[in-house]
């Protein structure tokens, strides 16, 4: 596979906004929710699409700052509308491609990035960047799927909860569309672990316990 080639134009993104914002399954929740065990002091959510895990971010005290960086005008759009409603000063939302984020280096104490992995023409430069603007023993959680992730028998079970609600067949049909990108880079766990340790994260801990095994969870330190 050619890394370089641009396997998820941003277009792609700007379509899926609406419903992004207007869908959540239990299963996304309890990754967001797990996520934000870990994150405090200045946060920055690499890829953060419409800015779901900041909702769960407000009142945790731990919390100085959230940046959202987004390079989907539209996500940037819906996410700033999100964060509006929160009325935390201290949030804020770039529109930048993560990889190109200037004057932060060392900045974060934590980030995140969630389902956003995948899409990277090539991830080695983005973590790279993100190892850069994280602080000294930063602590940085990545999401992104492996190759067992079956998004059919997720959608079945999310249907359980969501089948009445007016957005959840074109949410359902815009990630069945999305998994199906034959370039998407879903990633086994030893091959994840041996990229961010060559980019010099050290593994916290790792596990495939979310969306039925489908999904690799890692919480990295910064050495
Ligand atoms: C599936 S969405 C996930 C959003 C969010 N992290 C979540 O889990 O709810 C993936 C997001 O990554 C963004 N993205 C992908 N590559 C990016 C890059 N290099 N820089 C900034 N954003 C990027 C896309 O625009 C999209 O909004």
């Amino acid at each position: 596979m050619n890394k370089q080639a641009i396997t998820y134009p941003v277009s792609e993104w700007e379509k899926y906004a609406r419903l992004h914002a207007s869908v959540t399954t239990s299963f996304q929740l309890a990754v967001y929710k797990e996520t934000c065990k870990y994150l405090s002091g200045d946060i920055v959510d690499c890829g953060c699409g419409t800015a779901k895990i900041a909702p769960l971010l407000v009142g945790n005290n731990t919390v100085r700052s959230y940046t959202g960086i987004d390079f989907a005008e539209e996500m940037v759009t819906v996410s700033k509308w999100i964060l509006q409603k929160l009325q935390q000063k201290s949030f804020t939302i770039e529109h930048s491609k993560i990889e190109d984020l200037k004057g932060k280096e060392e900045f974060f104490n934590s980030g995140v990035s969630i389902q956003s992995y995948y899409s990277w023409p090539n991830p080695f430069l983005v973590l790279s960047h993100i190892y850069k603007i994280l602080a000294k023993s930063g602590i940085f959680v990545l999401v992104t799927p492996n190759e067992s992730l079956s998004l059919e028998e997720l959608a079945k079970e999310a249907e359980k909860e969501l089948i009445a609600h007016p957005d959840f067949e074109a949410f359902k049909e815009y990630n069945l569309q999305l998994a199906e990108n034959t370039q998407a880079n879903f990633i086994s766990m030893d091959s994840l672990i041996s990229q961010v340790q060559e980019v010099g994260f050290k593994v916290q801990e790792c596990h495939n316990n979310h969306f039925l095994g489908g999904l690799n969870f890692l919480v990295l330190k910064k050495g």
